[in-house]
């Protein structure tokens, strides 16, 4: 059965390329970006994991910790990670889960028969501090994401949470918001004292 918005993130241990973890007790306090590769020593993998090491100050100052999986060994992941660094010019730091057995793969919908038997597609879960997954997308192994809208996502779940709010096509931080339907006027006019745009009634933007 596949994972739903609002589900509990499947706890799991694991050992990573940090040391063993339980991951509901890594998450902690912080939010999680889980993904998973196809396999160490390949191309779009390589450059992936390479950008998620560039990112790390934008997760950090997001309260994002990333976390890879791949169903390799850690030897595999350590030796790779040589790899990635040279290459990709960064210093990967963040774990990568070993999930040799495919455990974990299998845990959270990872393995697409179509795609491969035995490697991940390219899963996201995107899990809040209360261990709620709060956004998933699934590549396919030969298109590699785009993680300036996985810091998008990010922005618009997170700025969604503390205004209550709902974001646009296409939006960035900065741009107007749109206030939920279910928020009466009244209560707009109380949340946004700085005023709002009534397009149609059902459309009303503001900037924060
Ligand atoms: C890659 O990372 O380049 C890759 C891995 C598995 C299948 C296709 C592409």
């Amino acid at each position: 059965m596949s994972l739903r918005l609002g589900d509990t993130a499947p706890n799991f241990s694991a050992d990573t390329t940090t040391g063993p973890i339980t991951f509901h007790d890594w998450i902690g306090t912080d939010w999680a970006f889980f993904f998973s590769h196809p396999a160490d020593f390949t191309p779009v993998c390589t450059t992936e994991m390479g950008r998620t090491a560039q990112l790390a100050e934008e997760f950090a100052a997001r309260g994002v910790k990333p976390i890879g999986l791949s169903t390799d060994t850690v030897a595999e992941h350590v030796k790779w990670i040589e790899d990635v660094n040279d290459t990709q010019n960064t210093t990967l730091r963040f774990p990568i889960v070993a999930d040799a057995d495919l455990k974990i793969a299998k845990l959270y919908d990872m393995i697409h028969p179509t795609e491969s038997e035995t490697a991940a597609v390219r899963s996201v879960y995107i899990i809040d501090p209360g261990k709620k997954i709060r956004l998933t997308m699934t590549y396919p192994m030969s298109v590699g994401r785009n993680f300036d809208e996985i810091l998008r996502v990010i922005d618009a779940l997170q700025t969604g949470d503390t205004f209550k709010i709902a974001t646009p096509a296409d939006w960035v931080p900065g741009q107007k918001v749109i206030i939920p339907p279910s928020v009466t006027d009244a209560d707009a006019t109380k949340a946004f004292p700085q005023g709002f745009e009534t397009i149609r009634p059902y459309l009303r933007t503001v900037k924060l």
